[in-house]
């Protein structure tokens, strides 16, 4: 590999270091090492690419708007291509599923909508606080990261991360205890010493924190504790929204409607920069300009947006096959978690995980499988997990490929 990317970008750099090659083109589920090696992409850009790489449906799109000098940059001025947006907004997403919201631009990025939205849950109830979950990830900015729980992250803040704080999430007792028992004790009981929180920032499947999914009841319930004490309900769906778990909304089967819902990764389609935030329209109380930024929308992303809105979700024939094609890397997962005690299979969709025990055998798996030409990342709080996040356009036959190597990895560390 070229050492310019060790003499000069930071130390900071990590996913060069996981998947040490130089990587040069991508097409669909395929990633292209500059000596032309392909790697099948089960990353996905981290849920970035649910339409796969330079998805030609969408290029083309991009290519004419480009060609016709449409406005690349715009701040958040009024232009063709942001209306073109917000209608496919309007008539693919809410309209059909019934949700009344108002949309946000903020900066382009997950955490640019997760800080905006803490920002205006706290004006809207006057309160400050704010409740997360046990593994957590919402972001790197500061109030990002004051709802996210892994220790590395926070202790890079380098400041103490305040007004926040964290409550066990679904399943986090393993059924020890009834849902929110302690979370609800502490509402109630005015010596608790828990200020009365203005927002409960959630994500229905933490990505990061491990592949852990939330089960639809707990949902409802959590909806259901927010309404009863007046706290607002921010549905973090920059990674697991687009339609990661099946539906566009990852909290669409439970069916509750978050009173704020943050969207980044995949909003734009193509890979490129977009985040949305979207606001109950009674809870859209900002102040023209009072948050603000240079890249609010991003022109070109909301044309390949708009075009992955008309595309996949004028049906529900995306929803439908990335629940059977989750369904299969489920089987495969079951069957890999009989064969090997200290395994366990999880998530939902195609947002799926191979947990392990001892924390160091998710590491050697996802290095086995870049050994056999395949990109794999871990998560969770010590990198337990194996994460399966293929495009959800990836083709059965590029499923079943990665499903095996997935299987010949788990089988070469193991044995
Ligand atoms: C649930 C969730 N929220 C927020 C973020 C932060 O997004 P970004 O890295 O674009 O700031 C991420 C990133 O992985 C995420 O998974």
């Amino acid at each position: 590999m070229n050492d310019i990317f060790e003499s000069l970008e930071s130390e900071v750099r990590s996913y060069s270091r996981t998947w040490p090659t130089t990587f040069d083109r991508a097409s669909g589920s395929w990633l292209y090492g500059e000596d032309g090696t392909p790697y099948l992409d089960f990353f996905a850009g981290a849920g970035a690419l649910n339409y796969g790489h330079n998805n030609p449906l969408l290029k083309r799109k991009l290519l004419e708007y480009m060609e016709r000098d449409g406005v690349t940059h715009g701040l958040d001025q009024a232009t063709v291509a942001k209306r073109e947006f917000l209608e496919t907004v309007q008539d693919k997403l809410l309209e059909p599923r019934g949700l009344n919201y108002k949309a946000q631009f903020p900066g382009p990025t997950g955490t640019n909508s997760v800080e905006g939205a803490l920002k205006l849950a706290r004006k809207i109830t006057g309160r400050e606080s704010i409740i997360s979950f046990t593994n957590a990830f919402h972001g790197m900015t500061l109030g990002s990261l004051s709802v996210t729980g892994n220790s590395m992250k926070r202790g890079g803040a380098g400041i103490p991360l305040v007004h926040s704080t964290p409550m066990p999430y679904d399943n986090y007792f393993e059924g020890q205890y009834p849902d929110f028992l302690y979370f609800e004790r502490l509402l109630e009981d005015s010596g608790s010493g828990l200020n009365s929180p203005a927002a409960v920032i959630v994500e229905t499947l933490q990505g990061e924190g491990g592949i852990n999914s939330s089960r639809p009841e707990w949902l409802r319930g959590l909806a259901d504790v927010c309404q009863r004490h007046g706290m607002l309900l921010i549905v973090d769906d920059v990674q697991m929204g687009c339609g990661r778990t099946g539906p566009f909304f990852s909290f669409e089967e439970a069916g509750v409607t978050p009173d704020i819902v943050c969207l980044s990764k995949s909003i734009g389609g193509y890979g490129m920069p977009l985040a949305m935030t979207l606001i109950k329209p009674e809870h859209d109380v900002w102040e023209p300009g009072e948050h603000n930024g240079t890249f609010r929308g991003n022109n070109p992303s909301f044309i390949t947006g708009s075009e992955a809105l008309r595309q996949y979700w004028s049906d529900d024939a995306l929803q439908k096959s990335t629940i059977a094609k989750g369904e299969r890397v489920g089987e495969v997962l079951d069957g890999i978690v009989a064969e090997h005690s200290g395994a366990e299979s999880k998530g939902r969709g195609l947002a799926r995980g191979l947990g392990f025990e001892d924390p160091e055998i998710a590491n050697r798996v996802s290095r086995a499988a870049f050994d056999r030409k395949m990109i794999l990342e871990t998560s969770g709080p010590q990198s337990e997990v194996i994460k399966i996040m293929p495009p959800l356009t990836v083709t059965d036959d590029e499923l079943e490929r990665g499903l095996q190597v997935l299987t010949d990895s788990v089988q070469a560390v193991l044995g």
